[in-house]
């Protein structure tokens, strides 16, 4: 019998952990769930946004029964995993930034941070980056606009570079004559914007996102195993809690997500 997973995030950022999710698992039903009503998490303050999700998973969790939620976003995964353990028995898989992998592959021992301010500020991140990056200097860059530009381009609208490059700056530092070398993709929004970022960069450096370590977390903790090539996918719907209709570019995005645009009832 195949999984079914909700699949959660501000945005459309979390589709870039579903895309692994849907490659190692393509059997798994899958809803996926934008709080467009609420995006962009990156500036809330903790207790209000910790306070809403955990009252709109319990919501959605009734409505779609599933065996295990994925918090495909950064921003909610530092703050509300051990509340919503606390509730409901079902297993929550997070994204949280992958600072121990990009600690382990920096050369230079200089690596950036790209998070949402909120991801930036959780004392989650500082943990993470004493117990896994001790020996490394860490600059921690948070934005509030990177988001809402990875969701712009992704609905077709046109983004100068500067606008980006703006952004991803302050993660590109010297120190003591070695620079940044590794980056951290601290919010599913960003791999989205993967070529644009490789091309304003002020020099090149290898880009961490977690997604396919999260999808076999996924896997391990629903004790299954990779599903061959070929396996056929079942389809999935994606749903906005605001309500709305998907704008028709989210519909097209969507489709090569193998997701259905659909409305919450
Ligand atoms: N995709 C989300 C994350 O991983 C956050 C974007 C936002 O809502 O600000 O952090």
């Amino acid at each position: 019998m195949s999984a079914s997973l909700l699949v959660f995030d501000s945005g459309i950022g979390g589709l870039s952990v579903l895309r692994e999710i849907r490659r190692q698992l393509p059997s798994a039903e899958i809803a996926y769930v934008a709080d467009d009503a609420a995006f962009p998490y990156g500036d809330w303050e903790a207790e209000p946004l910790s306070d809403h999700i955990v009252a709109l998973m319990g919501r959605l969790i009734e409505r779609f029964q599933p065996d295990a939620v994925v918090i495909a976003c950064n921003t909610a995964s530092t703050l509300v995993l051990p509340p919503l353990r606390a509730r409901h028995a079902l297993p929550f898989i997070g994204t949280v930034p992958a600072i121990k992998p990009a600690a382990e592959r920096s050369a230079s021992r200089v690596v950036g941070v790209l998070a949402t301010p909120g991801t930036m500020k959780r004392d989650y991140t500082r943990e993470l980056i004493k117990s896994f990056a001790r020996d490394c200097h860490v600059r921690l860059v948070g934005s509030s606009e990177l988001a809402p530009l990875a969701e712009a381009v992704m609905r077709g609208e046109r983004v100068e570079d500067a606008a980006i490059r703006t952004e991803i700056e302050p993660a590109f530092i010297e120190v003591d004559g070695k620079r940044t070398d590794t980056i951290v993709l601290a919010c599913t929004h960003y791999p989205f914007l993967i070529e644009r970022l490789e091309a304003v960069a002020p020099w090149p450096v290898a880009w961490v996102d977690p997604a396919e370590a999260i999808a076999r977390r996924v896997l391990s903790v629903l004790s299954l195993v990779s599903e061959p090539a070929g396996t056929i996918a079942s389809s999935g719907q994606a749903f906005l809690t605001s309500g709305k209709p998907w704008a028709p570019a989210q519909v097209e995005l969507l489709g090569r997500f193998g997701l259905e645009a659909a409305r919450l009832d």
